[in-house]
C-alpha cells in the first residue's frame, strides 16, 4: 500500500507527552491533514503495557493518523505493528529520537549508524504488514548521512520519509537545514514530509517552495497553538491571515478538556502542562503560571484558565 495522499500539506508531527488522541483530534478539526502517535515502544505494545495501549488508541473520528513505532529487533517490531496496523493508517519508524535513554538502548537516531539493520527492520515490515511502512528520521547522527541512508530506506521498501533537518547531536539547537530536506526529496521518488522550525505560514511556504517537499510536519508551534494550522493552510491559500486572541485559546483549552474527557484521556499533570502550552505568549501568560503552579484539581485549574 502506497503512503495516503493527504488534502493539505499539513502534518502534526509525533510528540511524546503530547501527541495523545484528544490533541490529534484539536489539530485536525483546525486543518492538519495527517497526524501522528508519540513514539510507541514495540516491546511495551508486546508485553500489553496498559499505559501504552491507551496511547495506541485510535477514534474512528480521526482522518489519517500514523502509528509511531520505537524498537531495533525487525521481529518485535513486526509483531507490535500487527497488532495495532488496523487502526492505523500508517506505520512510522522512529529513527530520530536524540534522547539519551532512547538512544542508549540502540533506539530512535542511534539506528541512524546501522544501515544494515535499518534495512533489514523496512524490508521485515514492509513484507510482513498491509499498512505502508515510513520512516521520521534526523539528517544524521553526528553529521549528515541522510542521502545515503534514505536510498537503502527506498529501496528496502519505505513509502515516505519524514527528515528534521537537524542530526542527533544538534538536539534542537541551531537552525535545521532545509538544504538536506530539499537533497533528500531529489533523491526518492516516495513523498518526503519536511520538518523543522515551521511556525507560520511563511515559513511553510518557504520550506515546501525551496524544498519541493511535499508535507510539511510541524511540532513545537503546534504543541502551544493547535489552530497553528489553520492559519497556515490559510497563508497557503492565499486567504486572509487569521490572528488568535486569549479567548481562541481558552476555548482551545475548554475543549481539549472536553476531549479529553470524551476519550477518557484526562491527566491533571497533561492538563496543567498543556494550559500552560497554550497559553504562552500573551499578556497574563506569567501570572497565570505562578497560579497553575499551585492549583491542585481540575475544576479549579478550569477556573484559572477562564480568568486568564
Ligand atoms: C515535546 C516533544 C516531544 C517529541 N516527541 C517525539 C516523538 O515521540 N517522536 C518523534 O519522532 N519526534 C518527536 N519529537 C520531535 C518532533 O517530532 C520534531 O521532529 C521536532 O520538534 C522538530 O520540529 P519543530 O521544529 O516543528 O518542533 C518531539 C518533539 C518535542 C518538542
Amino acid at each position: 500500500m502506497e503512503f495516503p495522499k493527504l488534502k493539505n500539506k499539513l502534518v502534526l508531527a509525533p510528540m511524546a507527552d503530547i501527541s495523545i488522541l484528544p490533541f490529534r483530534l484539536l489539530c485536525q478539526k483546525y486543518g492538519a491533514a495527517m497526524t501522528y502517535t508519540e513514539q510507541l515502544s514495540a516491546i511495551a505494545i508486546n508485553r500489553g503495557n496498559e499505559k501504552t495501549l491507551k496511547l495506541a488508541e485510535r477514534s474512528r473520528e480521526e482522518e489519517e493518523v500514523g502509528l509511531q513505532l520505537f524498537g531495533r529487533n525487525p521481529r518485535v517490531l513486526l509483531k507490535a505493528a500487527k497488532k495495532l496496523e488496523k487502526n492505523f493508517d500508517v506505520i512510522d519508524l522512529n529513527f530520530g529520537c536524540p534522547s539519551k535513554k532512547i538512544v542508549n538502548q540502540g533506539y530512535g537516531s542511534a539506528l541512524l549508524r546501522e544501515k544494515d539493520r535499518i534495512k533489514d527492520i523496512i524490508k521485515t515490515l514492509s513484507k510482513g504488514l498491509e499498512k505502508p511502512v515510513t520512516v521520521k528520521m534526523r539528517s544524521g547522527f553526528k553529521k549528515v548521512e541522510a542521502l545515503e541512508l534514505v536510498k537503502v530506506m527506498e529501496e528496502s521498501g519505505v513509502k515516505a520519509i519524514a527528515i528534521h533537518g537537524r542530526t542527533k547531536e544538534q538536539g534542537y539547537f541551531g537552525k535545521a537545514d532545509w538544504e538536506i530536506i530539499k537533497q533528500v526529496k531529489e533523491a526518492v521518488s516516495i513523498p518526503v514530509i519536511g520538518n523543522g522550525d515551521v511556525v507560520n505560514g511563511e515559513k511553510a511556504k518557504e520550506l515546501l517552495d525551496y524544498s519541493k517537499c511535499d508535507y510539511v510536519m510541524i511540532a513545537r508551534a503546534a504543541m502551544n497553538n493547535p489552530m497553528i494550522f489553520k492559519q497556515i493552510n490559510c497563508y497557503l491559500d492565499d486567504k486572509k491571515e487569521i490572528e488568535i486572541m486569549k479567548e481562541d485559546k481558552i476555548k482551545l483549552f475548554l475543549d481539549y478538556v472536553e476531549l479529553c474527557e470524551r476519550y477518557d484521556f484526562v491527566n491533571f499533570s497533561n492538563l496543567k502542562l498543556t494550559a500552560l502550552n497554550f497559553c504562552k505568549g500573551f499578556e497574563g501568560s506569567k501570572e497565570l503560571r505562578v497560579r497553575l503552579m499551585k492549583v491542585k484539581t481540575k475544576e479549579t485549574l478550569i477556573e484559572a484558565v477562564k480568568n486568564f
